[in-house]
């Protein structure tokens, strides 16, 4: 029965492309989970616009996201996949949840120093959304009683101010909210700048060729994996001193399930060139069916639509349940019938 089983709950924003560090990352790992969890997969519009989008592109982007998903091996059968701004419950409770954050705590955040400075001064400001950013993050994930949150390092100190909240307005109140934890993946892959290894992948770096998109033509990633910085040592071997190399015997480890043991014995006194080959080879036999897919998916606009539609009932049953016990805890009086 699919009530015994831990909740998970996850999203990404669709504000841009995503990269194999995306793929990698989060979405392979989404696929290991959904048979053993509850699993609720979002696609977190509301949080997109907390920097400028493109209306056209946001819209398309948001049914690529959830295209991606899919694609990648999310099963619409088992998993509750939705849209954060079709389940208002999510703006709702972030009002709520609002008055028991502090200013503070908020400012404080890493992500939001980061990006309060690169937006500072320019035409479109900070605003005051990417302060409450985190304060929305918690209301989706407590909406749900999520147990578990699958999360990159980066957004660790969201889960931790999330967990804070909910303890607060549990103590001030009584137990409303389960405290979530965050998961880790057990072989946390994390992909590397192709051309600045010892950074994280990342779509916002000026350099094209330091990232692979999921969505990248076949010609484009074997352009890049050749293009990737690696070192003049020219063994390939697993070493913090070879940061280029290690990384792309990370992603050959992960596409092929070779150990990296195995990869350094396979490639021993080769030099780079043939390992690089095979790294591209690798990656666009991984990612060529998932990209096919996409590009059909996206044109069936019923069969995401029908997706959408389950998963927004499903997902605000739940999200308003939560919903109705904040707001009468705060002292709201409910609808009259
Ligand atoms: N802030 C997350 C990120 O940028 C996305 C996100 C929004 C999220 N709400 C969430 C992730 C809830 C996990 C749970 O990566």
């Amino acid at each position: 029965m699919s009530d015994e089983k831990k909740v998970i709950f996850s999203g990404i924003q669709p504000s841009g492309e995503l990269t194999i560090g995306n793929y990698f990352g989060a979405l392979k790992n989404w696929v290991k989970l959904q048979d053993e969890y509850d699993c609720y997969y979002c696609v977190v519009d509301l949080h997109a616009i907390t920097v400028r989008q493109e209306p056209k592109d946001l819209r398309r982007r948001t049914l690529e996201l959830l295209a991606t998903y899919i694609a990648a091996g999310i099963d619409p059968e088992k998993n509750t996949m939705f849209i954060q701004s079709h389940v208002s419950a999510h703006a709702e409770a972030q009002w709520i949840l609002n008055c028991f954050t502090y200013v503070g705590e908020l400012s404080r955040m890493t992500q939001f120093k980061d990006k309060s400075k690169k937006y500072e001064g320019n035409d479109v400001g900070v605003g005051a959304g990417l302060l409450n950013y985190p304060v929305l993050m918690a209301a989706d994930i407590l909406l749900y009683q999520a147990d578990l949150v699958p999360v990159g390092k980066d957004q660790t100190q969201h889960l931790e101010i999330t967990r804070n909240i909910a303890e607060r307005f549990n103590t001030l109140y009584s137990p409303t909210f389960k405290i979530p934890e965050g998961y880790i993946p057990e072989k946390g892959a994390k992909i590397m700048s192709l051309q600045e290894p010892t950074k994280k992948m990342s779509k916002s770096s000026d350099n094209p060729n330091s990232f692979i998109l999921i969505m990248d033509p076949p010609d484009v990633i074997r352009k890049k994996i050749s293009r990737a910085i690696t070192d003049s040592i020219g063994v390939v071997k697993y070493s913090d001193e070879q940061p280029g190399v290690k990384n792309l015997m990370n992603i050959l480890s992960i596409t092929t399930g070779m150990a990296v043991e195995e990869i350094e014995k396979k490639y021993d006194g080769q030099g780079y060139a043939q390992f690089k080959k095979d790294v591209a080879e690798a990656l666009v036999n991984e990612l060529e069916p998932i990209q096919t897919k996409v590009k059909e998916l996206v044109n069936d606009k019923t069969y995401l639509e029908e997706i959408l539609k389950k998963g927004e009932q499903k997902a605000s049953y739940v999200a308003n349940k939560t919903l109705s016990k904040m707001m009468k805890k705060v002292g709201f009086i409910p609808k009259f019938k």
